[in-house]
């Protein structure tokens, strides 16, 4: 059941990590639909990838300010910092929070696990602790919490597509374990402070100015570079390519209804949110190429078979992603409408322009 009336026109919205990929693009569409919004946005600006992006995204936000109604504060810092989140959330009493700051990645939990217990646990828990605090002495406070988590929490899960009902307690990895424990600590204080919350289980997310760390960008510098890609478990993966302003359209119309109580009394909830169309690797690369090629980021003759190498699978990823996306279909008409080329183009034409033209 959902509370359909929060209307973000006139709201303040802390959005966390929100020089990020998904953070930088929700805000610029906050910016654009919605009337008077206040939005407070903090980014550690870390440099787990190139910090260039980070500020890019930041620009489009600071030129889109002057022709909107809205407002836009940014923090540099991190939501590790108890008395930083403290002081914002005194200073600026957002009635809607979106979490998304995070140590995103599978592979980099291995190297530097320390990131993800700081930003992921300590960080999250910053922000349920301000969330509880914001309802002191009768205060109206937070309507609504919506969060990050992630399609890696389904681990090596064998029933697909993956759905929210799916029994979610194998991780197999620890960015993975990170994203189920703010499910689980957010519904520890839905329960306990009434803090209505959504958690979002992101599949693969891309487009342009998106995260250097997934394949598709990867992929990308390496081919201009005319070095050779690998492709993991000799191509036998799919994966739920969900292009950005899909996923926005999707989070948007999430922030606006908060979860009424559930059958035991908890306002809590959680989707997945992804596309419904696994892509095999290998079509995937092979669309990419040619898009590469008509940006001419690629010349038209590359030779693009003698650049892929099929090796076997990584520690701690998984075979394939398929997000069952029923529910928020039924909840908010939630239907993805940019087909992987397409979106895989606009990819390759943003990047001509950031990196080839520059
Ligand atoms: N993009 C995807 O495909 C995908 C898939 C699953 C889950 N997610 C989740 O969605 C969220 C957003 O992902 P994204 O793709 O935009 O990643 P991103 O890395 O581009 O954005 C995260 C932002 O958070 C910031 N950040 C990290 N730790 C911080 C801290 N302690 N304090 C303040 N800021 C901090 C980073 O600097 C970064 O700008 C993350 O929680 C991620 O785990 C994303």
């Amino acid at each position: 059941m959902l509370d359909k009336n929060i209307n973000l026109d006139d709201k303040t919205i802390l959005v966390t990590g929100a020089a990020g990929f998904i953070g930088a693009n929700l805000v610029l569409e906050l910016m654009k639909r919605t009337k008077n919004v206040h939005i407070v946005g903090i980014d550690n600006m870390n440099a787990y990838y190139d910090v260039s992006l980070k500020e890019f995204r930041l620009g489009q936000i600071r030129e889109l300010e002057d022709s909107v109604s809205g407002e836009f504060a940014f923090i540099k810092g991190s939501i590790a910092d108890k008395e930083l989140v403290c002081k914002i959330f005194e200073q600026y009493r957002p009635q809607v929070v979106v979490n998304l700051a995070a140590q995103a990645g599978v592979r980099y939990s291995i190297e530097n696990p320390d990131a993800y217990i700081e930003s992921n646990l300590i960080g999250f828990y910053n922000i349920l602790e301000a969330c509880r605090h914001s309802y002191d002495d009768g205060a109206p406070g937070v309507e609504h919490l919506v969060y990050a988590s992630s399609s890696s929490v389904y681990g090596s899960n064998k029933k697909i597509p993956y759905a929210t009902e799916d029994k979610v307690d194998n991780p197999v990895s620890l960015y993975a374990a990170t994203k189920k424990s703010n499910e689980l600590l957010a519904h520890s204080y839905a329960k306990l402070y009434g803090i209505p919350s959504t958690g979002l289980r992101f599949f693969t997310v891309y487009g342009p100015a998106g995260r250097p760390d997934m394949a598709y960008f990867g992929f990308t510098d390496k081919l201009v570079k005319n070095e050779t890609i690998k492709i993991f478990n000799y191509g036998n993966c799919r994966r739920d390519f969900t292009y950005i302003d899909d996923i926005v359209t999707g989070v948007q119309a999430v922030l606006q209804c908060a979860p009424l109580p559930n059958e035991d009394g908890v306002k809590y909830k959680i989707y997945n949110i992804g596309n419904n169309q696994p892509e095999n690797l290998l079509d995937f690369v092979d669309i990419l190429q040619d898009e590469l090629k008509r940006a001419q980021i690629l010349p038209a003759d590359y030779d693009f078979e003698a650049h892929k190498e099929l090796v076997g699978m990584q520690p701690g990823d998984v075979e394939v992603t398929y997000a069952d996306v029923s529910e928020l279909e039924r909840d908010f008409g939630f239907k993805p409408s940019t087909d992987l080329r397409e979106g895989l183009r606009k990819f390759a034409q943003w990047y001509r322009e950031f990196y080839v033209l520059k």
